[in-house]
């Protein structure tokens, strides 16, 4: 028998990220080959125009999966009815702007949305935030929709990972699909810490860990963690924009694994509100290893953490507690 639709909610859809994310939406590629899917489009009014040529060219490319497309500027009737809401639009940083004037104009975004989200979406809906400063957009999301279970507001830093995972392979010269288990711990910025302590690569009978295969512990604590810290920054330098393929894919791999599971043995990484797990201040929306089953996350459990790990990962969580207080200073 056919699945019933899902109503999937993209945010910022007439931008580059969601430009490249919804035909993959609508292939399959975030909910599986045999999941209809409805897309909900979200943008601000003078990207009304842009918005209604996206959902032209859904329409024109005809795909079976995809039963219906809601295009609008209306928060209320995109949040409606919503199971999954990927929020991708936010305010960027423009030239001589300051820090506090982005978080300020983001942390009044997400409160609004946060509001028409636990008004109006469907019961259960899983929210991952990609817009940045994306944990504390996320944290933010959370308070003002108290009723939305902590556990269904997530951050997306599965494109680091999926970045880690990248390095690795490049280095070790061995098939991306066979490298499994790096972490991302913390904010999705460049303190965010690439943790390959128990990232293994696949062998004929078996595992190897990475750490043995590359025995070059100076790139591995060096060149390897500001690649992945700074990559975002590199693509940007490259394309004169920021990442959008990439992030479109990352954030289908997120929901894919949130919603279906990971596989035996392979954890992922997601941002997540902090329940306390490694000493990561409670509170925080903090990127940590996770495994998925029946549609929930759980933080992987007594990983060993050394201290060189121990204070990278203290001095992300410090990072994200100050764009806690400033996106707090800014709903005073
Ligand atoms: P973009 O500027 O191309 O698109 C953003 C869209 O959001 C625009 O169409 C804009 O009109 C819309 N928008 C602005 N305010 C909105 C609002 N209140 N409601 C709905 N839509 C609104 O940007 P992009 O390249 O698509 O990137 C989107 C965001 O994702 C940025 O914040 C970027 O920094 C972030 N990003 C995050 C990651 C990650 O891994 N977490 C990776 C890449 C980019
Ligand atoms: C990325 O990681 O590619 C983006 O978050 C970079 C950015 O600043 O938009």
């Amino acid at each position: 028998m056919a699945k019933d639709p899902v109503r999937v909610l993209v945010t910022g859809a007439a931008g580059q990220i969601g430009y490249a994310l919804v035909p993959m939406i609508a292939r399959g590629v975030m909910l599986g080959p045999d999941q209809p899917v409805v897309l909900h489009l979200l943008d601000i009014p003078p990207a009304a125009e842009a918005l209604n040529g996206v959902k032209m060219e859904l329409i024109d490319a005809a795909f079976p999966l995809l039963k219906g497309v809601v295009a609008t500027t209306d928060v209320i009737e995109a949040c409606t009815g919503v199971n999954i809401a990927v929020m991708v639009g936010g305010f960027p940083r423009k030239e001589g702007m300051e820090r506090k004037d982005v978080m300020s104009k983001n942390v009044s975004i997400y409160k609004s949305q946060a509001s028409a989200l636990e008004q109006h979406a469907a019961a259960g809906c899983k929210v991952l935030v990609v817009a940045n400063p994306a944990n504390t957009n996320a944290l933010i999301l959370k308070e003002f929709a108290p009723s939305i279970p902590e556990k269904n507001i997530t951050c997306l830093t599965r494109l680091d990972h999926n970045r880690a995972l990248g390095q690795i392979s490049e280095r070790l010269n061995v098939q991306v699909s066979d490298v499994k288990n790096v972490i991302i711990w913390g904010n999705h910025s460049s303190t965010q810490y690439p943790d390959v302590s128990h990232a293994t690569v696949k062998a004929p009978h078996g595992e190897n860990h990475v750490r043995e295969l590359v025995a070059d512990d100076e790139w591995l604590r060096g060149e390897f963690i500001t690649t992945v810290q700074q990559r975002g920054a590199a693509i940007i330098k490259a394309r004169k924009l920021s990442s959008a393929l990439s992030a479109a894919s990352s954030a289908c791999d997120h929901i894919r694994d949130w919603v279906l599971g990971t596989p035996e043995g392979t954890w992922v990484s997601m941002g997540v509100y902090s329940d306390g797990s490694y000493n990561v201040p409670a509170g925080l929306i903090y990127s940590f290893p996770v495994t998925c089953r029946d549609g929930e996350w759980s933080i992987v459990q007594g990983l060993s953490i050394d201290e060189f790990s121990r204070n990278k990962l203290d001095a992300t969580a410090q990072e994200l507690s100050e764009e806690k207080a400033l996106a707090y200073s800014c709903l005073s």
